[in-house]
């Protein structure tokens, strides 16, 4: 494995323009995204601990500006060069891709990035690789971005969409919900990557612990003001990161008029909400039992309740869809069911790419059955609350309307102070409107006579 610091220079004229150490991890992270499906924030984090806080800070901004464009920089790579992007080696498709947002968006200046792509491609491929990688991002440097984007829309009929940063089929499911005038602002909230929100387990910490701006709905966090892992009440497992979106998903469960009885959180992993609701129960004299299928995020659940001291929450590695528990038991149901994360694209870049509209065949079924078992689990007169961080139609209002044995409750109306977020009955929250994930929650009760 070549040495990136080796063929450091100064960079000054006449001497050989080389790769960076930001340059080296951004590669390296962007291949183990595309190529091993890694996710970027786990990636990013192992490829850039040993790097200068300057040089993770570009390296990140590298990598993620380059996941959210990755189409529109395929489809600028592939007309640059005159080929499709399977002709070339997947590892240089992924330097080029990097070069191309260097270029097209962070407006570094073209001999630049071209020579520091060109020597990035010596040092870790090959130097048989540098004659294409120049050639190939001379010809993208040729045009600016507006240039690009008058040839793209010549050439392609979903140039709007790649310019937008987004797949065709997930700005179609934006407009599905949407008035299409707020949809610029939508795929734009999408291109921003969010500020962390911080929230209290209730009762271990107080909120004006956290520092930072309170939140505007929640009351239970704050907008993070530096590294949430410097804040002593998160690094001590008495708080959290968590969007307010899901904030407000568990405050609503909380506050929705439902009998006494122990609370379920269904799908549970990797604890977030139920770190919570486990507090919110806690208030009211309840426990919440909570269940996940996979065993290593059942432990992330368990970890996420580490701190409550007294009549610990109890957490199990199950699957939803067989029950553990007997039918007719929990007065407050959880499904934060699985889902395409089509309302979370800010923080994940890369998973709009990754996502296809297949996913939702997988899904869908699961997500009916797992409703079915959640309403199976309640007891007559308690209330689940379904909710998915994708506004996507299909699994959201689609899933609750096919479902048997509930009466739909007015989510809306239980957060009345959340200006903007009625969807028919239901609530759906929005990155441009609410500044959190694109969550969508409904409220269902069990007829109190059902058996
Ligand atoms: C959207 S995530 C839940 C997020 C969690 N509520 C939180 O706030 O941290 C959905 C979870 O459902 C789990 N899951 C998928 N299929 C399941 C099943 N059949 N039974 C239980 N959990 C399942 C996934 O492993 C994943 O952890």
């Amino acid at each position: 494995m070549p040495n990136p610091d080796r063929s450091r220079r100064s960079g000054s004229r006449g001497r050989r323009t080389t790769s960076d150490p930001a340059r080296v991890a951004a590669y390296r992270t962007l291949r183990a995204i595309t190529a091993d499906d890694a996710y970027a924030n786990l990636a990013l984090a192992e490829h850039t601990t040993e790097l200068s806080a300057r040089d993770a800070a570009f390296a990140t901004q590298l990598v993620s500006g380059t996941c959210r464009g990755l189409g529109l920089y395929d489809a600028i790579i592939a007309s640059a060069g005159g080929r499709p992007l399977r002709s070339l080696q997947p590892a240089v498709v992924d330097l080029l891709r990097l070069g191309a947002h260097q270029l097209l968006e962070l407006r570094v200046p073209s001999h630049a990035a071209v020579a520091a792509t060109v020597e990035l491609a010596r040092q870790v491929l090959s130097p048989r690789v540098t004659g294409v990688v120049n050639a190939i991002l001379r010809k993208v440097a040729a045009l600016d971005a507006d240039g690009w984007a008058t040839r793209l829309r010549k050439e392609r009929t979903d140039a709007e969409a790649l310019l937008a940063r987004h797949p065709q089929w997930i700005i179609e499911a934006y407009a599905d919900l949407l008035p299409a005038a707020e949809l610029p602002a939508m795929l734009a909230a999408n291109n921003e990557p969010p500020v962390p929100h911080l929230v209290v387990r209730p009762r271990l910490a107080e909120v004006a612990e956290l520092g930072g701006r309170p939140l505007r709905w929640s009351p239970f966090g704050v907008e993070a003001s530096g590294n949430p892992g410097d804040v002593p009440a998160v690094a001590q497992g008495r708080a959290g990161v968590q969007d307010e979106g899901s904030q407000l998903v568990a405050w609503a469960l909380a506050r929705v008029a439902a009998p006494q009885g122990p609370w379920l959180d269904l799908c549970a992993g990797p604890g977030g909400k139920a770190a919570l609701l486990a507090g919110l129960a806690r208030d009211q004299g309840e426990r919440l039992l909570a269940s996940e299928l996979q065993p290593h995020r059942a432990a992330l659940v368990a970890k996420a309740l580490v701190s409550y001291p007294d009549s610990k929450p109890m957490v199990i590695a199950a699957d939803g869809t067989r029950p553990a528990w007997p039918a007719n038991s929990f007065s407050r149901v959880l499904l934060d069911a699985p889902c395409t994360g089509l309302g979370a694209l800010r923080r994940r870049p890369e998973a709009r790419w990754r996502r296809k509209p297949a996913d939702l065949d997988a899904l869908v079924p699961l997500q009916h059955e797992l409703l079915a078992s959640a309403i199976a689990a309640t007891a007559p007169g308690g209330v689940i609350a379904y909710a998915t961080c994708s506004p996507h139609r299909r699994e959201t209002s689609e899933v609750v309307e096919a479902a048997e044995g509930i009466e739909i409750i007015d989510a809306s109306a239980v957060l009345p102070e959340i200006p903007d977020a009625a969807r028919g009955l239901y609530l759906q929250l929005w990155p441009h409107r609410h500044g959190t994930d694109a969550m969508f929650l409904a409220l269902l009760r069990k007829p109190a006579a059902t058996q």
